[in-house]
């Protein structure tokens, strides 16, 4: 636990990133398996994450994020994509994932296969893309805590245009909109944000 909220201490948000020092393709892989394991309600995981790493790629995307830094210096951009829909055909590929990884039969899993969809049958898809973005925001935490016990540097970020994003990435034609991106490498010694002190309401004012 101390070593967590050391690690959550370590961190900030990157505003330069050292473009000489990537981060290494195992700290990578760590940080996708620490992501993967975010929760996510009823567990669906409805959203995908794309990992963009070219120079070409990022100097766009870079134009679309009001030319902020740390797209370009930082080697890894992980974009949060929500899914636009979430239909009973994916609803049953979870189903059948559930089924083979617990070794329980596919049928004995109707009932909640059943459950979900009909809770989501009553959502339009307004009120659908809502809820799979604010799944992708857990999975964005999940990223940042890790990310710091990796000693990984990242930077949250929303300020980007999600249309320019969109279209950048093809995410419409994957069933995909991005929400919201982690610029993650390692942090330029010449950005001076790692020295300012955390700012956060106290403990005692927070939990009520
Ligand atoms: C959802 C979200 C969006 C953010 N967007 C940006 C951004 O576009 N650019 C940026 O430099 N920082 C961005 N931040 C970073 C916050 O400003 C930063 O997390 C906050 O000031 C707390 O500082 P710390 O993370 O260094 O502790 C964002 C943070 C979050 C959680």
């Amino acid at each position: 636990m101390s070593n967590l909220i050391s690690a959550l201490e370590w961190r900030y948000a990157t505003k330069k990133f050292d473009s000489n020092h990537p981060a290494s393709d195992a700290d990578i892989e760590s940080l996708k398996k620490a992501t993967n394991l975010s929760a996510s309600s009823f567990g669906l995981q409805p959203y995908r994450i794309v990992v963009v790493t070219d120079p070409a790629v990022k100097q766009q995307l870079r134009a679309a994020a009001f030319d902020q830094d740390q797209v370009t210096s930082a080697s890894h951009i992980f974009v949060f994509a929500a899914k636009e829909e979430v239909s009973p055909e994916y609803v049953n590929a979870f189903m059948r994932l559930t089924a083979d990884t617990r070794g329980v039969p596919f049928e004995a899993l109707k009932g909640y296969a059943d459950y979900i969809n009909g809770s989501l049958a009553g959502k339009d898809t307004a009120a659908i893309l809502d809820w799979t973005r604010r799944q992708s925001y857990i999975a964005l935490g999940t990223l940042l805590a890790a990310a710091g016990e990796l000693k990984l540097d990242a930077c949250p970020m929303e300020g980007f245009d999600p249309a320019q994003f969109d279209e950048i990435l093809g995410l419409p034609q994957q069933g995909l909109r991005s929400v919201v991106i982690a610029a993650v490498g390692h942090r330029s010694e010449a950005d001076d944000t790692q020295h300012h002190a955390k700012v956060r309401f106290p403990v005692e004012e927070m939990f009520i």
